[in-house]
């Protein structure tokens, strides 16, 4: 049998870091939205083990990719013998702060679920899902919702209006946790109407100085503008779609990826995205 998926990037409309914790995390409070931009996963019976496909070659198909490991996780959690090939077409930028191999762990977790005729709770689902990285329980919510502890727990929020957007997503990736090493409290600026603060901006622009320049570029044509997450995508509010300011933007970075795309409501997640479908039917 093959079940198939779509998941859905994020971004943050606020990043607060409050502090470093003992375990070495640290306390956020943020914003979490699902953003119109998805990777597409196909899984299906396999001999033995898990066997991870993937159509990006700079990203890893072994145990290094979150995907492979949330069926590791699943297959010991729930003391499954039988294995799994999982396909994964990415079109969410790694090392963006978009929350692609998150929200594709939360993804394969649901889609294996079906194939192995499993029917966890949902709890049990968030903690195998905070097991593998602090975003990925987000992606059993989506839409707008509020992300507290290191950013796995989280609720659900009234959806914000819709809102087109851009996303400039440079050349190079960046690592959540050297931002994070990186951080230290320090006065940020409140932010636009759409992307308030985001207090890892200063620790990203430190750590990676190439983007002070995509940051200076992107405000100048899109002023309520974020860094998104630790990086390196930077998004934009556009209020007015005006394709010169997209084509003066892309002539301005020719080596960035420049996307237009949208926040996407919870019901909208719920319609489109795997994750949602299989827990809200069960309720
Ligand atoms: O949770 P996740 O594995 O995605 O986090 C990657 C790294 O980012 C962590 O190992 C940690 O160094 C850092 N991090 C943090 N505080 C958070 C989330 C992540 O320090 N709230």
């Amino acid at each position: 049998m093959i079940f198939r998926g779509e998941a859905f990037a994020k971004t943050n409309l606020v990043l607060k870091v409050l502090g470093r914790r003992e375990d070495g995390f640290h306390e956020l409070e943020t914003i979490f939205q699902t953003i119109d931009l998805t990777d597409e996963i196909e899984v299906s019976d396999g001999p033995s083990g898990i066997e991870l496909e993937c159509t990006d070659p700079a990203v890893p198909s072994d145990a290094r990719n979150l995907a492979h490991r949330a069926a590791v996780l699943l297959r010991e959690h729930s003391e499954v013998s039988a294995g799994a090939r999982i396909r994964l077409v990415k079109r969410i930028p790694a090392g963006g702060g978009l929350g692609g191999g998150s929200s594709d762990a939360a993804t394969v977790l649901v889609l294996l679920c079906r194939l192995w005729s499993l029917r966890p709770a949902l709890a049990s689902l968030v903690e195998i899902g905070s097991a593998l990285g602090s975003d990925v329980p987000f992606f059993f919510a989506g839409g707008t919702a509020r992300g507290r502890g290191r950013g796995e727990i989280v609720e659900p929020m009234a959806d914000v209006s819709s809102q087109n957007l851009i996303l400039a997503v440079p050349p190079f990736s960046i690592s959540t946790a050297e931002v994070f090493a990186h951080w230290r409290p320090m006065p940020t600026s409140p932010g636009g109407a759409v992307f308030g603060a985001n207090e890892l901006a200063s620790a990203v622009l430190e750590t990676y100085p190439e983007m002070v320049r995509f940051l200076e570029v992107m405000s100048r044509y899109y002023p309520d503008c974020q860094i998104s997450g630790s990086g390196a995508s930077l998004i934009a509010a556009e209020d007015d779609p005006d394709p010169e300011r997209l084509s003066a933007l892309r002539a301005e970075l020719p080596d960035a990826r420049i996307l237009r795309t949208r926040t996407v409501s919870r019901s909208e997640y719920q319609r489109r995205s795997t994750v949602e479908s299989a827990f809200f039917q069960r309720r």
